[in-house]
Formats: structure tokens, sequence, C-alpha cells
């Protein structure tokens, strides 16, 4: 039968987050071990602790729906992760993957950020006042992290490879090759 109530589209994205925050454990054990600066590295494996955290309360949310906890793929978050499969095929540099992961995570928790707003929201909307305080603590959680990533991106120094060469050539105004 065709969704036709909110409670049929809370389920459907609860399910969605479900999907993703599975998807995003392995996806943040990746980053952390892709990053060699100790407090990036830091800032993912605590992050992916607070993930299965988060899983734990969306399964509390579904067993309060009479439900077994079940995941649909979340195609947002799939969709981030492909592209840093095709990132990766220009064979960049460890650097410049561990500053691409530091984007990509903002670009993840900013999904994530949208999703628990509109999760809360719907559950608002029930009445649902445990599920509301659950997706709460996974939205505050969320901004946390993209701040704390905001921050890392902020002091992260990226070493120019063509530095010393462009040194030694004489500084030019105005012109591009
Ligand atoms: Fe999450
Ligand atoms: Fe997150």
């Amino acid at each position: 039968m065709a969704m036709q109530t909110i409670e049929e589209l809370f389920e459907h994205e609860l399910k969605d987050m479900y999907s993703a925050e599975h998807m995003l454990l392995g996806a943040l054990e990746q980053m952390a071990g892709e990053s060699a600066d100790r407090e990036i590295k830091k800032a993912f494996v605590q992050h992916r602790k607070e993930t299965q955290a988060q899983i734990k309360r969306l399964e509390k949310i579904f067993k309060s729906l009479g439900q077994k906890p079940k995941a649909e793929t979340c195609h947002g978050i799939e969709g981030l992760l492909k592209e840093k499969k095709t990132f990766m095929k220009e064979r960049p540099s460890d650097e410049l993957v561990e500053f691409f992961n530091i984007g990509a995570g903002q670009k993840t928790e900013r999904y994530e950020i949208a999703s628990y707003e509109s999760l809360i929201d719907m559950a608002d909307k029930q009445g649902m006042l445990d599920a509301v305080e659950l997706l709460e603590q996974n939205l505050q959680e969320e901004e946390a992290a993209l701040n704390k990533l905001k921050m890392i991106a902020s002091e992260f120094d990226v070493q120019e490879e063509s530095e010393e060469e462009e040194e030694e050539e004489p500084r030019t105004t105005g012109s591009r090759r």
C-alpha cells in the first residue's frame, strides 16, 4: 500500500539513518587509519564511538515503535562514500587524503544534522517525546563533530610541493600559464 502517514515517513527516515550510521562506522574507521595527525585521528576515533552510541539510540526508537531495527540504504551517505572512491583514483598524496577527509567529514555531519533535525520535527509532531530526546542527543553529537572538524580544517597546513621551485623562479605578476 502507498505510504500515507507521517508515522510511515518517520519510520522510513529512521531506517535511512540506521543505514547511514552503519556505513559511517566503516568510513570513520578508514579515515582514522588515514590520519597521520594525532588530533585528527582522535577526532575520527571519538566520533566513531559516538556513532556506536547513536546506533543504540536509534534501536531504542525502533523498539518504542514495536519494531525490529532495520536499515534502508541511505543513498546520500552512499553518494559521499562514492565521491571518496572517485577521489582516491586520482592517487592523491597522504596529506591531501587527510585534508579531503576533513572536508568529507564536514559534508557528512551536515547531512546527518539535516536528517536528525527533520526526524526530530517529525517525532515532535507525533508527540514522541522519548524519541525527540534520543534524536536530540544524536544531533548534538553531530553538531559538536562538525565544529571540531571546522576547527581542525582551519588549522590544517597543506605543504605546497612546488613551493621551493616557485621561489627560485622570478616572480611574475598578473600572468598565468
Ligand atoms: Fe552519526
Ligand atoms: Fe556524525
